[in-house]
């Protein structure tokens, strides 16, 4: 049995809510009774992930799993249920009684959770050195002498591991920690003859937190500037609960900020972290040195969609890490770029010139991420067409990567102006590409394309064609329109004052719907209320007949409502609910009808003022299509 007593297990369970419990680690949207989220444990596009307020419990319909707030904590630390009860008692001030080291508890930990509770325990000490032991007062002086705040150095758990070879091993054996899970975690090296020293010595230690903020890791500076044998920055090495490509550094402090400013900084350092977070840059980041992976951009892209890259250095540098970016694009994420004077950091920068100017920096200096890499290759190929072929390749790929068509529209034409060349010259290396693309991945069986195809059309798969589609939904409208002409919803509006209100802008496509909705405005303007019989005896048959259909099935479930069973399924209960689903999934096709046959115009046209014309058109209408797509909860890439 836990050894956390069962009273305060049960005050935990009661006071963690799971929207605030969940809401921690993904971007939750309310819809409905209910809020939505890309799962967290399975990789999806459109959010199936729930979690009812009400009820208390996640579950996702799209893998399964399925919990209260203490399962989804060991669900998504995969640790035990003592863990996630420390997890939850910590958030929310909940004071657990000091364990003993009972044996039997130990008995119960998962090795995963050793691993959590013995880094724990080394973060701590080597907090506790760098304030209360004499050698701390080196590693104060460092960190002081870099710029950061007492209330910096606290709030990322900084510390100083003695310049001494068993310091922290010997104290954690004393503690009752087991040899095993020092080594583990790489806090401890045990040679083959079985001596032991720590790993880290004589450095400012700074911890890594995973996204619920448990220690996994360290990365530690040496404070000996000249010293050529030791390396500046040694690092913990992978374990259970270390995977470095799923890990950025700064992620747990930077999470809210990045959230609420739907933003990302990524920079190279922890100390370009922790200096921007001072400065009042919360929402920033760091790769600690690697390149950055998939699953470190998939865990930012729970928070934000927009990254914008911190470069240091030189363009050799930058080159080689472009790459890197392509990665991002390809994800769909959105991507600016700054670059810094020579020879300084985001570090040193923002230590240089103040935090509002750094702030103001960042602004002005901000640029999209494929005008960056076509002006960069750009110069350099000037005058030398061997070269400019190559950089024009180099842009392609880029934009070859990004999954949304019209976007890719918009970089082809910005390149052709600044290679100075013809649009179709890109386009067409583009289809090359894709095509060398599609016939590698014939030949390797693959199943992910390896370029995005360009032609908006080719990207859609639905059975269904969006015309198909809008009429369902047209029809969907009518039903509701007929059946409950004058149920009063939420603002005191009935549903026909509603829908018709909410539907001015729209012109119904087919023309049987429009006829009933151009016969209920009518209505409606004469200051009557339409009921049923007006429909079921119009001298029209097609009205007459088409009238019986929608009034004799007033149940009709919405294809939402049929998929997703935990909605109650009368739905005059909720029918201000339905009837705004209903309006915005209507808008939401008729947006995509009207985003293609623009897409389409945009390639006739040929004067360049209309042309943009058009495309600044078209990224409105994404723009909404994709804003009611959010209501919706569906993502549009
Ligand atoms: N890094 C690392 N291991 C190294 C060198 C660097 O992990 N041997 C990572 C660290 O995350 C470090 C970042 O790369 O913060 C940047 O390193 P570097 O450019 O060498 O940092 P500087 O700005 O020169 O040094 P400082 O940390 O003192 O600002
Ligand atoms: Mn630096």
């Amino acid at each position: 049995m836990s050894l956390i007593p069962k009273e305060i297990v049960d005050q935990v369970i009661a006071q963690a809510d799971i929207t605030e419990v969940v809401g921690d680690f993904v971007s939750l949207k309310k819809k409905g009774q209910n809020m939505w989220a890309c799962c967290p444990f399975h990789h999806e596009k459109s959010p199936s992930f729930s979690v009812s307020p009400a009820k208390g419990i996640y579950k996702c319909f799209g893998c399964g799993k399925a919990g209260n707030s203490v399962q989804f904590i060991m669900d998504i630390e995969g640790t035990g249920f003592p863990e996630a009860i420390k997890y939850l008692a910590k958030k929310y001030g909940i004071e657990i009684p000091e364990e003993q080291h009972d044996p039997e508890y130990a008995r119960e930990q998962s090795e995963r959770d050793s691993l959590f509770i013995v880094s724990d325990f080394a973060a701590k000490h080597y907090v506790q050195r760098l304030h209360h032991h004499e050698q701390g007062s080196i590693g104060q002086s460092y960190l002081k002498q870099r710029g950061l705040s007492a209330n910096t150095i606290k709030k990322f758990e900084l510390g100083y591991s003695l310049d001494e070879w068993t310091d922290l091993t010997d104290t954690a054996l004393k503690a009752g920690y087991k040899q095993q899970y020092l080594e583990a975690t790489g806090l401890t090296i045990v040679k083959e003859e079985g001596k032991k020293y720590d790993r880290f010595r004589g450095r400012v230690m700074f911890p890594i937190h995973n996204i619920s903020g448990r220690v996994v890791g360290f990365g530690a500076r040496t404070l000996k500037s000249n010293d050529k044998k030791s390396p500046k920055y040694l690092n913990s090495p992978e374990s259970d609960i270390y995977h470095k490509s799923h890990v950025l550094y700064g992620l747990f402090q930077a999470k809210q900020a990045m959230r609420l400013q739907d933003m990302c900084y990524m920079v190279e350092g922890y100390l370009d972290v922790l200096s921007l977070f001072q400065g009042g840059i919360e929402n920033v980041v760091a790769s600690s040195g690697t390149s950055l992976t998939e699953g470190q951009i998939k865990l930012i892209s729970r928070y934000t969609q927009n990254i914008t890259v911190l470069y240091d250095g030189d363009a050799a540098g930058i080159k080689a890490s472009l790459r890197g970016i392509d990665l991002i694009l390809e994800l769909g994420l959105n991507v600016n770029v700054v670059t810094f004077p020579e020879g300084e950091d985001p570090d040193s920068y923002i230590q240089k010139v103040g935090d509002t100017a750094f702030k103001t920096y960042l602004k002005e200096h901000a640029q999209d991420f494929i005008s960056f890499k076509t002006s960069l290759y750009a110069k350099e190929a000037a005058g030398n067409p061997v070269k400019k072929a190559e950089a024009i390749k180099e842009v392609v790929a880029s934009i070859a990567k990004i999954p949304d068509a019209i976007k890719r529209t918009v970089f082809f034409r910005s390149c052709s102006l600044i290679f100075d060349i013809d649009e179709q010259v890109l386009i067409s290396e583009y289809n090359k590409m894709h095509l060398q693309g599609r016939q590698q991945q014939f030949k390797s069986g693959s199943p992910e394309p390896e370029y995005a195809p360009l032609m908006p059309e080719e990207e859609e798969e639905a059975p269904a064609s969006d015309a198909d589609v809008l009429q369902r939904y047209e029809r969907e409208i009518v039903r509701m329109l007929l059946n409950y002409p004058d149920r009063v919803l939420d603002e005191g509006l009935t549903t026909c004052q509603y829908m018709l209100e909410q539907l001015e802008d729209i012109e119904f496509r087919s023309p049987l719907y429009a006829r009933f909705v151009a016969l209920v405005t009518e209505k409606l303007n004469q200051g009557v209320v339409p009921v049923a019989d007006d429909f079921i005896n119009y001298p029209d048959e097609a009205i007459r007949t088409e009238a019986i259909h929608l009034l004799s099935d007033p149940y009709e479930l919405s294809p939402n409502w049929a998929t997703h069973q935990i909605f109650v399924p009368h739905e005059t209960d909720m029918l201000p609910y339905g009837t705004e689903r209903a309006v915005l999934r209507l808008k939401f096709v008729y947006l995509k009808l009207m985003i293609d046959e623009e897409a389409l115009k945009l390639k006739i046209v040929t004067d360049p003022q209309e042309q943009l014309n058009r495309l600044v058109a078209v990224m409105n209408l994404k723009k909404l299509h994709k804003q009611i797509g959010d209501m919706l909860g569906i993502v549009v890439f």
